[in-house]
């Protein structure tokens, strides 16, 4: 029994709701968390008080139990299973960091082996599907080809749709993980109009990506390690982020037991969003607006206007109140890849540090604790190392896959896993008789 109808004043873990318009009140459970704030358990509200709870957004209410991420808004702290961000940047690498978002613990040598060799045995796709792309007009955005080919996996992968079966589910884990790479590379060469590249297995990960997306059968291909360290930290700052918008989608999804490859599909299509992954992408296109340092004022004048639907793209955070961990990170490798690539004064870059200062320092931004988030750093880094615009959110979905799959793991095996079915506030028209379109 989560709350009690009468009041116990020794019980100190309750909160008290007082209904002063039917004189009743009710104590509901105060839920301890290992990390972060506690949380009142309402799920009798309704029916003890006859009230639902209303927080349009969600900005006060907790979805679900997991132990995946901690992220502390106020500290800018980010923890993956209590391994910092930080840290996690500096000496994992992703496919480990995935490993670890899935399993809950860093693999052992034996273990890392193993997951390695599985996801390697999967970084092909059915040559049936290779056809899709066809399909697409050449001039289609990559996140819609994402979309449309990751969500017809499940056309392919009949022997992992079960979600009962802990095997199945393991089975679409691996191929999610390891097959993201190939289709986004195949979204890329298609609308590029060059030939697709297999999978080379001897790469690492993010080597054997870039070598999908850059390499041509014409020429042998290196991969730059500089690029690939870059693009391997850009990967683990993107695996995962708690339960927010398309992971909160990805568990909606997956709540009505649809299979995973159609979970992460919605996933993708609601990470494209401007105000969430696509974010990225509208950095490169808002900086592209500005143009020049002169035009910075007259932006920040719109992002202040409430009635200008405009926003400055890569600014906010919904939980980072203070700064965003990852930006941090970013920064720092956003000037080793420029240096590397000798576009340090990369006209770009310039105006995106004089729109971060300028941003930092104006009264409205530092009322409503608006500071650069993750995509603001992420599009300039990718732009440098040559992925073009529409590829941006991609590559978000490619790494957010890891933590999409280890979320919906964790739903489907959740005790209390059970169908998400919000309710709402009705403000609609009350009952009234249908009219004949003659008396209308
Ligand atoms: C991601 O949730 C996650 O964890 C997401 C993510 C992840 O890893 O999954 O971190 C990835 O999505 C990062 C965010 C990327 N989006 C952008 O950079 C787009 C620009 N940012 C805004 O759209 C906004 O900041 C959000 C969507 C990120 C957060 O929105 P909130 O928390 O719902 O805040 P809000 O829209 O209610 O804004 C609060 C106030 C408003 O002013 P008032 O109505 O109070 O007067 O701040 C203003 C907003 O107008 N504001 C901005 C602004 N962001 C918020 N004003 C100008 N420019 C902005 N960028």
């Amino acid at each position: 029994m989560t709350s009690s109808s009468h009041n116990d004043p020794e019980d100190k873990d309750t909160v008290t709701i007082t209904d002063n318009r039917n004189q009743r009140q009710v104590d509901f459970r105060i839920l301890h968390s290992e990390l972060g704030p506690d949380v009142i358990d309402i799920q009798t509200l309704y029916r003890e008080l006859g009230y639902f709870t209303y927080d349009p957004g969600f900005t006060s209410t907790g979805s679900c139990d997991s132990e995946i991420t901690f992220i502390d808004g106020v500290q800018g702290i980010l923890l993956h299973r209590g391994y910092s961000i930080e840290q996690l940047t500096e000496q994992s690498n992703f496919l480990e960091v995935a490993y670890l978002l899935i399993n809950g613990e860093l693999p052992s040598d034996d273990q890392w082996h193993r997951f390695k060799h599985e996801i390697e045995t999967h970084s092909m796709v059915d040559e049936q599907l290779i056809r899709f792309y066809s399909g697409f007009r050449r001039d289609a955005h990559p996140m819609a080809i994402m979309v449309g080919v990751v969500g017809a996996l499940s056309a392919f992968y009949h022997d992992s749709l079960d979600i009962h079966d802990a095997e199945q589910r393991h089975l679409a884990s691996m191929r999610l993980i390891a097959k993201m790479p190939t289709i986004a590379a195949m979204a890329y060469k298609y609308t590029i109009g060059q030939p697709f590249i297999y999978p080379t297995n001897k790469l690492s990960y993010t080597e054997n990506f870039l070598k999908m997306l850059f390499s041509v059968p014409a020429n042998d291909y290196e991969p730059n390690p500089v690029l690939s360290t870059a693009l391997e930290k850009i990967f683990i700052l993107h695996a995962d982020h708690e339960q927010n918008a398309s992971t909160s989608t990805v568990r909606l999804a997956g709540s009505s037991q649809a299979n995973p490859f159609a979970c992460i599909a919605a996933g993708i299509a609601s990470l494209w969003g401007p105000a969430h992954g696509g974010a990225n992408e509208a950095v490169l296109t808002m900086l592209n607006q500005i143009g020049s340092k002169e035009h910075i004022p007259e932006f920040i004048a719109r992002a202040k206007d409430r009635n200008d639907p405009f926003r400055l793209m890569g600014f906010g955070h919904r939980v980072y109140k203070n700064h965003d961990p990852r930006a941090n990170v970013l920064k720092d490798s956003a000037h080793a890849v420029l240096k590397e690539l000798d576009a340090m004064n990369q006209p770009l870059f310039e105006l995106a540090m004089e729109l971060e200062r300028i941003a930092l320092e104006d009264e409205y931004f530092i009322e409503k604790k608006l500071f650069p988030n993750v995509d603001f750093y992420s599009g300039i880094i990718l732009q440098a190392m040559g992925f073009p615009t529409s590829m941006f959110t991609v590559l978000f979905a490619l790494a957010r896959t890891a933590g999409w799959v280890a979320q919906w793991n964790e739903m489907i095996t959740s005790p209390v896993h059970k169908i998400g079915r919000p309710r709402q506030r009705y403000t609609g028209h009350g009952p009234r008789d249908y009219v004949a379109i003659d008396r209308r």
